[in-house]
């Protein structure tokens, strides 16, 4: 029977933080958590959650995940602990440090997941930044594998703003060796650095697309994936995305261009009629439940190879 093994990694803050050999071993080990193959227990090891935004999947399957492990999770809760009164990040790395084995953040800036990390002592997990959503990446090849065994000739299209969820496929894409396009509004293009350390994985540069037509992008695709236009903390940015985007929803006539068996990925929350119609959303390619339900496998694994 397969064993979580230990990351060479203490921390979990990008999808680079572990090898291509480490992704596919989560994914394994993610796989035998959800067909009830593996049981792990984590000996009531204690995961404090910070989130400076807001969570429903991250936050839910995280806990239900250190439950199913024998483990116990704290919601810290920024607004209530000295956290959002401003006490230095070193400080509150250190002091949760001697308390929690483990520690998940979500945070704007992807300096301040990076500061925790150099002040705790022990793991830190990104639960979402404005640079990258590393979990959802695992969660969502998790999904693409169970649709197409072989990973190989497989086409993963992403339509919509290049940040924190299209850079962390990248960079997961990259290590698994996936095509991955992604199409979005000029100005809107992933992260310079992200494209650049995916290039310098790729074996096969022709096999990442960045594009400005959406068109382009999904011809022959077999996996269809999109994310919010305006993401946490871009509230005031709304009008002006929606127009940017015109024309980078997913819609029939979009997905009627990708391969005949596309499937429908989101990470959700969603807004119809914005990133996607509600016609493909409800598709019967949609298997954007099966992805969300497969945050709480992957985040199983991830744990359980962490505090291994
Ligand atoms: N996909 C995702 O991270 O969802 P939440 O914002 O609800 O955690
Ligand atoms: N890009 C989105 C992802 C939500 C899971 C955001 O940052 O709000």
């Amino acid at each position: 029977m397969i064993k979580p093994s230990k990351l060479a990694n203490n921390n979990f803050l990008s999808s680079l933080d572990i090898s291509t050999k480490e992704v596919f071993h989560i994914l394994e080990i993610a796989k035998n958590f959800k067909n009830k193959n593996l049981n792990i227990d984590l000996n009531n090891k204690v995961l404090g959650l910070i989130f400076d935004k807001s969570s429903t999947r991250t936050r839910v399957s995280f806990q239900v995940a250190m439950s199913r492990l024998g483990g116990t999770t704290i919601d810290l809760n920024p607004t209530t602990s000295q956290i959002g009164r401003g006490e230095p990040i070193k400080d509150t790395a250190r002091v949760l440090s001697r308390y929690c084995d483990v520690i998940a953040i979500r945070t704007f800036d992807h300096s301040d997941l990076e500061e925790y990390a150099k002040w705790s002592t022990k793991p830190v997990i990104n639960a979402l930044t404005d640079l990258e959503h590393p979990c959802q990446a695992l969660a969502d090849f998790l999904t693409i594998n169970e649709e197409f065994l072989d990973f190989k000739d497989v086409v993963l299209t992403f339509i919509g703003d290049g940040n924190n969820v299209a850079n962390s496929l990248i960079l997961c894409g990259a290590l698994l060796g996936i095509e991955v396009r992604i199409a979005c509004p000029k100005g809107y293009e992933p992260n310079s650095s992200i494209i650049k350390k995916a290039y310098e994985i790729y074996k096969n540069k022709d096999l990442l697309k960045i594009t400005n037509d959406p068109n382009a992008a999904v011809l022959g695709a077999n996996v269809l994936y999109t994310d919010v236009w305006s993401s946490m903390g871009e509230e005031n940015k709304k009008a002006e995305k929606d127009k940017y985007f015109k024309g980078f929803t997913i819609d029939n006539d979009l997905v009627s261009k990708a391969d005949k068996d596309a499937i429908i990925l989101h990470c959700l929350p969603a807004y119809r009629s914005k990133e996607i119609t509600d016609e493909v959303f409800e598709s019967k390619r949609n298997r954007i439940f099966d992805q969300a339900e497969n945050r709480l496998h992957a985040q199983q694994a991830l744990l359980s190879c962490l505090l291994h």
